[in-house]
């Protein structure tokens, strides 16, 4: 939709192992936000150095890479309006424990490098995200019954 942002999400490996993966997908489905790309992926280094670069020089460095390649994660980019900040809102803060309850990671982790979903943080690493992790014949555009609850111009 012209109005809309998009926005990169990936489910981490501790909601596979946990079978949370469909609970975390439903909760931004239920918000009203549109799966516009969806896959199983596999991380290797590389990619994780690229995409962790802001967090390379930190102790927790090959922590988290190696969580992330414990098993395959699910990548994904979501529609919506304000899609970028909603998404944050939802998925919550870094530290699940000081998380705001009702959020992904406050509900359903406790610690980190396990909080369930990598989420874009500003417009920029949402464009660059977006292309890391998808070719643009995999990212698709379709009308949904629903579009005018979301999308439209409102009352
Ligand atoms: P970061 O980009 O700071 O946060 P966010 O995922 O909320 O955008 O960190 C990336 C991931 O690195 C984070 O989701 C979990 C992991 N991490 C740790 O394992 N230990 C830490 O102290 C921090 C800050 C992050």
């Amino acid at each position: 939709m012209a109005n809309a942002e998009r926005t990169l999400v990936l489910i981490k490996p501790d909601a596979l192992q946990r079978e949370l993966a469909g609970e975390v997908l439903s909760r931004f489905e239920k918000k009203g936000l549109k799966i516009v790309a969806l896959k199983l992926t596999n991380l290797d280094d590389s990619t994780l150095q690229e995409h962790y670069g802001h967090l390379a020089d930190k102790p927790f460095f090959a922590d988290l890479k190696s969580f992330m390649m414990q098993t395959p994660v699910i990548a994904m980019i979501l529609e919506g309006l304000g899609a970028i900040d909603e998404v944050r809102k939802i998925v919550g803060a870094t530290n699940p424990r000081e998380a705001d309850a009702g959020t992904i990671r406050a509900d359903l982790s406790m610690n980190v490098p396990s909080n369930m979903v990598h989420a874009s943080d500003s417009p920029e690493n949402a464009e660059i995200e977006m292309k890391r992790f998808f070719k643009d014949d995999e990212v698709f555009t379709y009308v949904k019954l629903t579009d005018k609850y979301h999308f439209g111009e409102g009352v």
